[in-house]
């Protein structure tokens, strides 16, 4: 039997190329030897307020960017998360089985609580309900970036425990992190990763964005006084985290980059690393604008929610079971 992929991105922003290098063109490649279903997480992103106009735009243009990546709705099921119910259910029944310490300990919700004073529940809960979204489908891989790794651990314990408390109903799913990109860093602050929901545009560049903007963005990227082209994660954040970039969307190793660099400037490489950025997205977004208005991006929609729900449902009633909610049933 095919194995099962699960994936999600949250509808929190235009998704980068983080997104794009770390999560998403992997998903394309599987696509055709696993059943794959990829989710629009847009329960995952109200932990943090969002305004809602902005969410359901976000939504929409998320999903037309699964599409126009190349993710094909005949082989991979593509869908919303809360228009699967499911999620939300087994994302309750698996907060009752986390532990409230082993969640402070993540380092997601440290750092996204990090100085606020006002923190929400559901920022805490966040990975029973990624967890609920990855088992409910039987998932034997997950495709993420590097920053999801710990998550994914919580996941896998979640499973175990709820498979040895209850009933052995839950597949134990394994990660799997791409090894060009699987960490695209901040344009602005390379030590942190690139985030679509950064306060600061510059740090990162999202799928749509023009290619003045780009190129704009790149050519202000932060990066060091030494002008060498080389590749140092330790003393040469910046050019490390653009010649990541170049050479994960490009296929060329950063060795050879560093050659075809050397003797140049930060300002020629910096412009090579736009162009390759701006013909990457081009057709990208070419077919994005085709698809956002489009009729056919609800068809495909619903479709992936339908066929999300039928699988997702089983799981539940198998779920509420082993735990003993409802009646009894034939
Ligand atoms: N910088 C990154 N490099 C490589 N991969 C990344 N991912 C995110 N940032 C990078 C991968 O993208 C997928 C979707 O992530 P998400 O949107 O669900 O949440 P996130 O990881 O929290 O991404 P952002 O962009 O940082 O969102 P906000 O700013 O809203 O929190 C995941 O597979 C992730 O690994």
């Amino acid at each position: 039997m095919m194995k099962t992929i699960f994936s999600g991105i949250q509808p929190s922003g235009t998704i980068t190329l983080g997104n794009y290098i770390g999560a998403l063109r992997q998903f394309v490649e599987l696509q055709e030897d696993y059943d794959c279903f990829f989710c629009i997480v847009d329960e995952h992103a109200i932990t943090v307020q969002q305004d809602r106009l902005e969410l359901r735009k976000n939504i929409r243009s998320l999903a037309a960017l699964y599409v126009a990546v190349g993710l094909d709705p005949s082989k991979a099921t593509l869908f919303i998360q809360s228009e699967v119910p499911a999620h939300a259910q087994a994302g309750w029944m698996l907060q009752c089985v986390a532990y409230i310490g082993e969640l402070e300990r993540m380092t997601q919700f440290k750092d996204k609580s990090a100085g606020k004073e006002a923190v929400t529940a559901g920022l805490l809960t966040y990975p029973p309900l990624m967890a609920a979204d990855i088992l409910l489908y039987g998932t034997d891989l997950v495709p993420v970036g590097e920053d999801q790794k710990q998550h994914l651990e919580l996941t896998r314990d979640l499973a175990e425990r709820f498979n040895r408390k209850y009933n052995n109903i839950f597949t134990i799913p394994e990660v799997r992190i791409p090894k060009e990109g699987a960490r695209v860093m901040s344009l602005q602050e390379p030590m942190k990763k690139m985030s679509k929901s950064d306060s600061n545009q510059k740090a990162f560049i999202t799928l749509l964005d023009e290619p003045k903007q780009i190129e704009k963005k790149i050519k202000s990227a932060v990066t060091d006084s030494e002008g060498i082209v080389k590749y140092d994660k330790e003393n040469k954040p910046g050019v490390s985290n653009l010649l990541s970039i170049y050479s994960a969307l490009e296929g060329i190793p950063v060795a050879d980059l560093e050659q075809q660099f050397s003797g140049k400037g930060y300002g020629d490489f910096k412009q090579a690393a736009a162009d390759v950025v701006i013909k990457h997205l081009a057709p990208i977004q070419e077919r994005y604008y085709e698809l956002i208005d489009s009729e056919e991006l609800d068809q495909i929609l619903d479709e992936g929610a339908q066929k999300a729900r039928r699988r997702a449902e089983k799981m539940v009633k198998k779920m509420e079971n082993a735990m003993g909610l409802g009646r009894k049933r034939k």
